[in-house]
């Protein structure tokens, strides 16, 4: 996606973190034209990811992150549009607390040794056993229409992985895409998803390898 800016000014590295300060570094916080530059990426990115999933309002804008304590990697092609730079997609991720119903393979499964792990209290209700959890979720993920399938989503998911040292399984994804339940099954072999009554995907993974209690 290009802009009639310079995205090599607001955007240093070729991954940005931006949270509710919005501000890539500590150069762009102090210029407000770089702000407000910023602000008009943000929005133009959230627009076209519910373009592009079809969703009636944008997820993420620039005033939305401000307000919410959510997190943005921002990946851009600092070569391109004559050295000016352009963006290639982001990813927004954030903690929610989610009420999981438990796989039934989790519930037949003896519990593990505790240790230092997360301890998810398992309670049954009418709809199943569930688990109350605050897992990082993926919110928004969009790579520019032209750019997709060229391995630029792998990049800026991976690069989040490490930054938030966190594997995928122990991720919630809000409502994904077909597109998005095809990228974690084929980099991530994430395939067995355990229904939900929310809006929320998250895998047989999510469950293993931690204390239980039920
Ligand atoms: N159709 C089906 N699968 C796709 C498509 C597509 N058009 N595009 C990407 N994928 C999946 C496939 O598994 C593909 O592998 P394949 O080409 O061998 O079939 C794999 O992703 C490719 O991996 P990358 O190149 O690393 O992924 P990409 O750069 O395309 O980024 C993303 C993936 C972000 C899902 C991108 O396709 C996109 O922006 N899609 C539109 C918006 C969207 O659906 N975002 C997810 C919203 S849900 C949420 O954020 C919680």
């Amino acid at each position: 996606m290009e802009f009639p800016f310079d995205i090599n000014q607001i955007f240093t590295e070729r991954v940005s973190f931006l949270d509710q300060n919005l501000a890539a570094d500590r150069w762009t916080a102090r210029r407000p034209d770089l702000q407000a530059n910023l602000a008009t990426v943000i929005d133009e990115l959230g627009r076209a990811s519910a373009k592009a999933q079809q969703l009636t309002a944008a997820v993420t804008s620039a005033s939305k992150l401000q307000s919410q304590r959510h997190q943005l990697y921002l990946l851009k092609d600092g070569e391109s549009s004559g050295g000016r730079g352009a963006v290639v997609g982001f990813l927004k991720v954030g903690h929610k607390k989610l009420f999981l119903l438990v796989s039934l393979l989790f519930l037949l499964t003896p519990p593990p040794v505790p240790g230092p792990a997360v301890t998810l209290i398992a309670v049954q209700d009418r709809h199943g056993v569930h688990v109350e959890a605050e897992p990082l979720c993926v919110l928004d993920f969009y790579i520019a229409e032209n750019l997709q399938r060229h391995g630029y989503g792998l990049e800026l998911f991976d690069f989040m992985l490490q930054h938030k040292n966190v594997e995928p399984g122990r991720m919630a994804y809000d409502r994904p895409s077909p597109k998005l339940l095809s990228f974690l099954e084929k980099h991530y072999s994430l395939t067995q998803n355990v229904p939900q009554v929310n809006n929320f995907v998250v895998f047989e993974d999510f469950f293993f390898n931690r204390a239980a209690a039920v």
